[in-house]
């Protein structure tokens, strides 16, 4: 059942980013989906035993990094290793967008959010950011698209 879905929903590939005091941390999800217009919203389906969980909870903002379509190798680095155990960020560059989150070099886009809501969901919890800044950073280019044969 769960394969059949996979297959068949069509969703982007994001590396959510986040600082909690001096730590940078991010990872990968294909699972952030825009809710709302006005006031302008995401949201996104985080598992409460990822590191960003708690960074995300203790920062109260966090950024949607969308990936461009060669990066499904950055997306593998940030998807298989956790800030719990290493520094997904090293020997990468890294900027920062305006609301002072991590930017990954070669982006398509960045989405900055405020943490608005928190919603406990079955085994994962729904962030609702609301949108403060974002900007395409590679107009020319094009949005990588979750495959699942790309991961598992
Ligand atoms: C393709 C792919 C999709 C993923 N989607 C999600 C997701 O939707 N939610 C989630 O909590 N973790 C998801 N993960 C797992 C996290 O990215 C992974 O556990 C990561 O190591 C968590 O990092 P952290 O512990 O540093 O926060 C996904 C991993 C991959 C490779």
């Amino acid at each position: 059942m769960q394969e059949v879905v996979f297959k068949s929903l069509t969703n982007g590939v994001y590396i959510v980013t986040v600082q909690d005091n001096d730590l940078i941390n991010g990872m990968t999800t294909p699972w952030v989906t825009q809710l709302s217009y006005e006031p302008l919203l995401v949201m996104v389906a985080i598992s409460p035993v990822r590191k960003c969980h708690e960074m995300i909870t203790n920062s109260g903002q966090f950024a949607v990094n969308v990936l461009g379509a060669n990066q499904v190798e950055l997306a593998s680095r940030f998807g298989f290793t956790t800030g719990h155990e290493v520094d997904k960020f090293e020997g990468i560059s890294t900027q920062q967008t305006p609301a002072a989150n991590p930017l990954l070099a070669d982006a398509f886009a960045y989405i900055d959010c405020e943490l608005v809501e928190t919603l406990s969901v079955g085994d994962h919890s729904l962030f609702i950011g609301q949108i403060v800044g974002a900007e395409l950073l590679d107009p020319a280019g094009s949005p990588l698209v979750f495959n699942p044969d790309d991961y598992f």
